[in-house]
């Protein structure tokens, strides 16, 4: 048996390195000038989404800028729903517009899980294009949404600050919030699936508003989808890791190693990395937690919390990101002297 080369593999196999390796959510992202000269190529964000080679182009633009440790596929979470069916666009400036799914007829109308595959081919090929383009030390990342996270914008029909309407559909209609769950759940087995086939190493499931599931609705519709989904996938694909993200989970980040599966739990800023380092990493590996904030801002803020993040999780296994996406406004400088802090130069 070969233990594995690169550094993020050896993270998630529980490995404490004496650098943490690094990626950033949102890398490939506006507040780089070749991603947007890129997306203006292609014409929108979803067309971008939507063309493997430019997609693979912006994807691979970070890594060779900056030298990440890992390459996230760029596609959408929001992809998955316009394969089961729904419209989406995206309005510049506005955020995500979708056809909302809110009565058991628009459940009946979505298509079945093996049809995803017929829209969202092209971005099995991106990375089937990564996995021959990437340097040998970077790890590919697959991704989707969690079901609950894709359910919030699929029954609202955009994004919201408190996820109202959906938590207003399961209130009104568990069994219809319920079956929709359910299908996004094994729409996201096969999806990711998918991805590993083409070449994904490692998958991440975004639920960026868990944090909103409250009592028992945080197990039901957070960790348990998270569960079943990792479960599936480790059965389909033995060793694949996986990172999960239930994003404003605060004190409840706690035993979600155990309660999900996923190898790596990711952070956000919303809890201190000490809390973090003695309460979740004794679970697994932890990704985060700077927040993101510091890459606008920047300043000795930014070096002096790289450095505590670094500090805090340096006692087990530890990916360094952001607790969020990267914003549009950040500078490209402050993301170098995050990256310079966290390598120690
Ligand atoms: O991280 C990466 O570089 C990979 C690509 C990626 C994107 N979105 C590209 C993107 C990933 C992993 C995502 C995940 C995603 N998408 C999430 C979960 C993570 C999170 O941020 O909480 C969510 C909730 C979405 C849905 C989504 N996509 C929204 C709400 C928006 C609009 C807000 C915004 O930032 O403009 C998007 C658009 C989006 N997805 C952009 C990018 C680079 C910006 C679109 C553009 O270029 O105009």
């Amino acid at each position: 048996m070969s233990t594995p080369q690169k550094t993020i593999l050896r993270a998630l196999a529980g490995e404490t390195l004496p650098t943490p390796p690094i990626w950033m959510m949102r890398q490939a992202g506006r507040y780089l000038p070749e991603y947007r000269a890129t997306r203006e190529q292609a014409g929108d964000f979803l067309s971008l989404c939507y063309n493997p080679d430019l997609a693979a182009e912006v994807t691979l633009q970070p890594i060779r800028r900056f030298g990440f440790d890992a390459a996230i596929l760029f596609a959408d979470i929001l992809l998955v729903p316009q394969a089961l069916g729904l419209d989406l666009a995206f309005e510049a400036g506005e955020g995500p517009r979708l056809s909302t799914i809110t009565t058991r007829d628009d459940l009946a109308r979505l298509k079945p899980v093996e049809a995803i595959h017929d829209t969202l081919s092209p971005v099995y090929e991106t990375v089937r294009i990564l996995s021959g383009a990437l340097p040998p030390e970077t790890t590919l990342i697959g991704f989707a949404g969690a079901p609950w996270t894709v359910a919030t914008y699929m029954i609202a029909g955009r994004g919201t600050p408190d996820q109202g309407p959906a938590h207003a559909l399961k209130a009104a209609d568990r069994p219809l919030f319920d079956a929709i769950l359910d299908r996004l759940t094994l729409a996201t087995i096969d999806y990711l699936s998918r991805q590993v086939q083409a070449g994904a190493e490692v998958v991440k499931i975004f639920d960026s508003w868990a944090g909103s599931l409250r009592g028992d609705d945080f197990h039901a519709y957070a960790l348990e989808p998270a569960r079943r989904i990792t479960a599936a996938l480790k059965a389909r694909h033995p060793g694949l890791p996986v990172i999960a993200f239930p994003r404003g989970a605060g004190e409840r980040f706690a035993g979600t190693h155990a309660a999900t599966g996923a190898d790596c739990i990711a952070l956000d800023d919303g809890v201190a990395p000490e809390w973090a380092a003695a309460q979740v990493q004794t679970g697994g590996c932890v990704q985060g937690n700077l927040a993101s904030a510091h890459l606008v801002s920047g300043g000795p803020a930014l070096v002096e919390d790289t450095r505590r993040v670094v500090r805090a999780f340096a006692h087990g296994p530890h990916i360094f990101n952001l607790g969020h996406g990267i914003t549009p406004d950040a500078s490209i400088d402050n993301v170098h002297r995050m990256i310079d802090t966290v390598r120690g130069a």
